[in-house]
């Protein structure tokens, strides 16, 4: 458990991996997804964790209470839950988070001309709407935040105006977005120090917290986030990955790592401990679907991968010659043997245990069997290996409408590609169909679409190995969406086969699919007269 210390250098790690960083295309998670994340960035040590918008619906105030209760106990983090400033939101926001032991409610106004222009206010009705958002926040939840939506693109003068009434009425954090990664990191830096030093009753000495929230659409979020630590700002609004709307928010891994690396320059401090910074990366990766590329900073795969003989016999002479930072600093090589084919349920479950995951009864009899094929064909199994396989458990979970049975394929040069898929659907039917496509994976996903009907475009897909080695397990990530457009769905699957990891993430993404779009016209497609090979009950 990582022990949450405060002074004036330490910068509080606010996580909205779950909230903003839900909000990219195909990111969609499930309640349980949710819940694991959450608990692997306790396990980090993030000081809040912004678990949803709960007004956005019915399932996202429930996975923000389940949060809020299960995860942000007392030596946890704080529990946020956003609000747009609306009575309604403001309230359900509430019920999402009143559970938690720190419970915090963060609502939003739109201060820049064109959201003024959108909401059909003017500057003094705007913040009018921020009086009554605050006070009813407060009149709720002592620890209140408040954003000026697209304060990138607001005057400066206004701002002052705006956070000068959040503080009046109680906001204990003013965090200031540029919601649209519009700004410079001179510009910002100039901007921030106006406000700190400009806004009633919120300087130094104030109390309250300063928060910068940078979005990523000129590649500088990072930096424009950096250069309000400078002025002042002590919170920062961060997404594992980078990930979130449009280009993204600011990296968690790249803004701790900063602090941590550059500790001389900007004498500062984070509650985080860097060494869970890559199995919460890749947790995110895979249950989101969306790949990490591979010279993105700390996390990528290349990141600590030193190619020219140069840097390789640099390094191995010594390791500062090309490196800034230890892999192990952020959790990369500590992936030790842990169990082989030999190796018990007992001992399976407690390794589990100590990487985080509690599995019981039936959960643990499958992953068992899964370990003990993977076993079988792998002389050692990595904690790596362990984490994909949870990751495949998860993934496979949100409302199964169909799920895979058995899988045969046959390609090389001197035939058809071939596939022969057969799956269940929620009435334990089964349907076999065999398809032939330009490869292996084409006539797999065919085969799948011949049974579900679900007309889909395949918008990504990304083949990992977990580890090095040809007997390595490879992780496939998906994205599709849906023939008529629409927003883009992700799905995950890890197998020591490439071809049945294809398709069991293609599978997690047609489940998402159509657990969003709702089943419609999409039922297994006929039966063994209609497609001509067979098909069971
Ligand atoms: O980008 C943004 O402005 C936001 C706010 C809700 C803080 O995400
Ligand atoms: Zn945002």
């Amino acid at each position: 458990m990582v022990e949450r210390t405060y002074d004036e250098n330490t910068v509080i790690i606010f996580d909205t991996t779950l909230r903003d960083g839900e909000q990219s295309p195909g990111a969609t998670l499930s309640s349980a997804e949710k819940l694991e994340i959450a608990r692997q960035l306790s396990r980090l040590g993030v000081d809040v964790i912004e678990a949803g918008f709960p007004a956005a619906s019915p399932d996202d105030l429930k996975a923000v209470q389940r949060i809020a209760k299960e995860v942000g106990t007392e030596d946890g983090p704080s529990i946020a839950g956003l609000a747009r400033a609306v009575e309604s939101d403001i309230l359900t926001a509430w019920e999402g988070v009143k559970d938690a032991a720190k419970p915090r409610i963060h609502t939003f106004l739109g201060t820049s001309p064109s959201h003024l222009a959108m909401l059909r206010i003017d500057k003094a009705e705007g913040l009018e709407r921020i009086r009554k958002a605050v006070t009813l926040a407060k009149s709720l939840c002592d620890d209140v935040e408040f954003s000026p939506m697209d304060a990138g693109r607001t005057d400066t003068e206004y701002l002052i105006q705006a956070c000068a009434v959040a503080v009046e009425c109680g906001a204990t954090t003013l965090n200031i977005p540029d919601t649209v990664g519009y700004v410079m990191p001179s510009e910002w830096a100039e901007t921030l120090e106006m406000l700190i030093n400009e806004t009633p009753g919120a300087g130094s000495g104030s109390g309250i917290i300063w928060s910068v929230h940078c979005h990523n659409d000129l590649g500088l979020a990072t930096a424009n986030t950096l250069a309000g630590l400078q002025k002042g700002v002590r919170q920062v609004e961060v997404t594992i990955n980078g990930v979130g709307e449009r280009a993204g928010n600011t990296s968690l891994e790249e803004v701790v790592m900063g602090i941590h690396t550059r500790k001389q320059y900007y004498d500062l401090r984070t509650n985080i401990d860097s060494t869970q910074i890559m199995k919460t990366s890749r947790m995110v990766r895979n249950y989101m679907g969306m790949p990490v590329q591979p010279n993105k900073a700390i996390v990528g795969d290349n990141a600590f991968a030193h190619e020219s003989g140069i840097h390789q016999d640099g390094v191995l002479k010594n390791a500062e010659t090309f490196e800034i930072m230890t892999p192990e600093t952020v959790g990369l090589n500590q992936s030790r043997l842990v169990l082989g084919k030999h190796s018990g349920r007992h001992a399976l479950r407690v390794r589990l245990q100590e990487l985080g995951y509690d599995f019981e009864g039936d959960d643990l009899m499958e992953i068992f069997k899964r370990f003990k094929k993977l076993a079988d064909a792998k002389k050692t199994v990595t904690d790596a290996d362990l984490e994909a396989l949870v990751a495949d458990e998860e993934a496979q979970k949100p409302q199964e409408f169909f799920r895979l049975v058995d899988i045969q394929v046959s390609s090389g040069t001197m035939g058809m590609p071939t596939a022969t898929v057969k799956l269940v659907n929620q009435d334990s039917e089964e349907s076999v169909i065999a398809a032939v496509g330009t490869g292996p994976v084409d006539a797999s996903y065919r085969a799948v679409d011949m049974i579900i009907n679900a007309p889909n475009v395949l918008v990504e897909y990304s083949v990992h190995s977990v580890t090095e080695g040809i007997d390595a397990l490879g992780e496939v990530t998906v994205r599709i969406s849906p023939e008529n457009g629409g927003r883009t769905f992700g799905g995950y699957g890890a197998d020591g086969d490439i071809i049945v990891a294809s398709v069991k993430a293609y599978m997690a993404a047609l489940n998402r699919m159509i657990a969003s779009i709702g089943l419609g016209d999409v039922q297994p497609e006929g039966d063994a007269a209609t497609v001509g090979i067979s098909s069971s009950n």
